[in-house]
């Protein structure tokens, strides 16, 4: 009844019951899928027994299809606040933390994370596409690649976490 009451006054704008929009809330449950999976994919590699090369192969592959959703979710978001959405801050103003900033501030520690996420993401991938032999197998690039791969997986954690915190902040309280 209350759901039936605020979506009749327009309070929901997207699927969720709260203030964001459709592309807002899909990539706010999405990260909730993509960070385990990465999780999974880090784990098989980093506890496989030598021989187990095929897990390798699966996480190859595992990280190619979240880069591209990765890319097919940056880009819809980017039509989405651009084209249709447009205006986020007139979804935020209700909230009780965006007359003081704090929404600003928490948009702005998440970009830090967001901007450079994908393009590490890119580069990662692209290194390793070059890099790895075909099967997949380790080899002398292997330590660089768990180097970047590390740095890259927590840069995507962060960007989860802090957008999460940001959703939060604007469109739920
Ligand atoms: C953004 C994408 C990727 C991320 C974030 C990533 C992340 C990682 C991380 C963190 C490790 C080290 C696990 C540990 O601590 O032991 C690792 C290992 C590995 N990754 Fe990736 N990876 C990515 C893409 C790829 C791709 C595309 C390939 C293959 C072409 C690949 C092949 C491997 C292999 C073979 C290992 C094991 C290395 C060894 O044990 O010698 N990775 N990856």
């Amino acid at each position: 009844m209350l759901f039936l009451a605020q979506t009749a006054s327009n309070d929901f704008h997207g699927f969720l019951p709260t203030r964001g929009s459709v592309m807002l809330d899909f990539v706010f449950v999405a990260l909730f899928a993509v960070i385990p999976v990465l999780a999974s994919s880090i784990w098989l590699v980093k506890f496989r027994k030598p021989a187990e090369l095929h897990k390798c192969e699966w996480h190859k592959w595992i990280q190619l299809a979240l880069g591209a959703i990765l890319l097919v979710a940056v880009t819809a978001f980017e039509v989405d606040m651009r084209f249709i959405t447009k205006d986020w801050r007139s979804l935020a103003e209700a909230s009780p933390f965006y007359a003081s900033k704090i929404v600003d501030y928490s948009l702005w520690i998440h970009l830090c994370f967001a901007i450079p996420t994908p393009l590490l993401w890119i580069f990662v991938i692209v290194r390793a596409l070059q890099k790895f032999p075909k099967p997949v197998a380790p080899c002398e690039y292997s330590s660089r690649h768990m180097m970047w791969g590390r740095i890259a997986a927590t840069a995507m954690f962060m960007t989860a976490v802090t957008g999460w915190v940001f959703y939060w902040l604007a469109f739920v309280a």
